[in-house]
């Protein structure tokens, strides 16, 4: 199990991840085709305005009026992209299979980053179920995107920990590790893709159509 985890498996969640977001760039770039608006209305200049916006913490106005979700929302996916690539487990993998290697985060560091990406997936259960706004457009799947994308952390944490059976631990925090990334061009996790692509439409359309500010 260990060896098919590390192995095969690893092979698999990166090819469904790498061809996943592929075929769904393909069919966004074909389905926006059917709309007759959104190549016409596509602009460089306001796309890039509203998306470099949307990327500075604190820059729009809905930021500034939650800012306490402004701050967990930047930590939790900063955290949640850099932690995995400098991990130096997962350095030491890639270097023992491949040779390549690259700097890494002290043990101590992706300890309490790993806390903090836990900690701020709390915080937005929480949020679901004390904000009315929040709860009234929540369902059962935001719940289980929410569970996808922690899991890898509560497990690989608790493995690096050595909590309960180590060799169970870390064969399950590998197929979780696994599930994320798949999950990602499938789910609604495939934000991830679609984000520069609708803040740039929102931003062309209100930038050069409507002229006004979309943050
Ligand atoms: C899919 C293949 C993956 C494999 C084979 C893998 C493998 C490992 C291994 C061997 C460890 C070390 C356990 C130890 O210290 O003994 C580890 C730790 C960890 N992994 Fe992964 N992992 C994978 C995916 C992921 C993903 C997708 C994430 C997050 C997005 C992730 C986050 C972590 C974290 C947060 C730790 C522990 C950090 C700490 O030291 O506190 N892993 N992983
Ligand atoms: C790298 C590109 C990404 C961008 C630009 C991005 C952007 C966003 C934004 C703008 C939100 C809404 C936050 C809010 O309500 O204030 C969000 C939520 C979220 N993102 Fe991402 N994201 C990215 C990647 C990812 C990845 C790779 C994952 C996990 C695999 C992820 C997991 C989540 C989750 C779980 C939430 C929802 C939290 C909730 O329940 O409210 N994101 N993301």
């Amino acid at each position: 199990m260990y060896n098919f985890a590390s192995g095969p498996l690893v092979w698999i969640a990166f090819i469904v991840f790498v061809g996943g977001m592929v075929y769904q760039f393909v069919t966004l770039l074909r389905s926006a085709k059917k709309d007759k608006v959104i190549y016409p209305y596509m602009s460089a200049k306001y796309g890039l305005r509203s998306l470099l916006h949307w990327l500075i913490p604190f820059a729009t106005t809905n930021m500034r009026l939650r800012y306490e979700t402004t701050i967990v929302t930047f930590a939790f996916h900063l955290c949640l992209i850099l932690v995995p690539i400098f991990l130096t487990a997962h350095v030491a993998m890639v270097s023992f299979g491949w040779g390549a290697k690259w700097g890494t985060l002290s043990d101590g560091a992706a300890d309490w980053l790993t806390i903090l990406v836990v900690l701020a997936a709390v915080f937005f259960l929480v949020r679901r179920w004390m904000l009315p706004e929040v709860r009234f457009v929540t369902n059962p799947s935001d719940y289980l995107l929410l569970a996808i994308a922690a899991a890898p952390f509560i497990t690989g944490f608790m493995a690096h920990k050595q909590w309960f059976d180590y060799e169970t631990m870390v064969v399950i925090h590998m197929i979780s590790g696994a599930v994320m990334l798949m999950a990602i061009p499938f789910t609604r996790l495939s934000h991830m893709l679609f984000f520069p692509f609708t803040r740039a439409y929102m931003g062309s359309e209100f930038g050069a159509v409507r002229h006004v500010k979309d943050w």
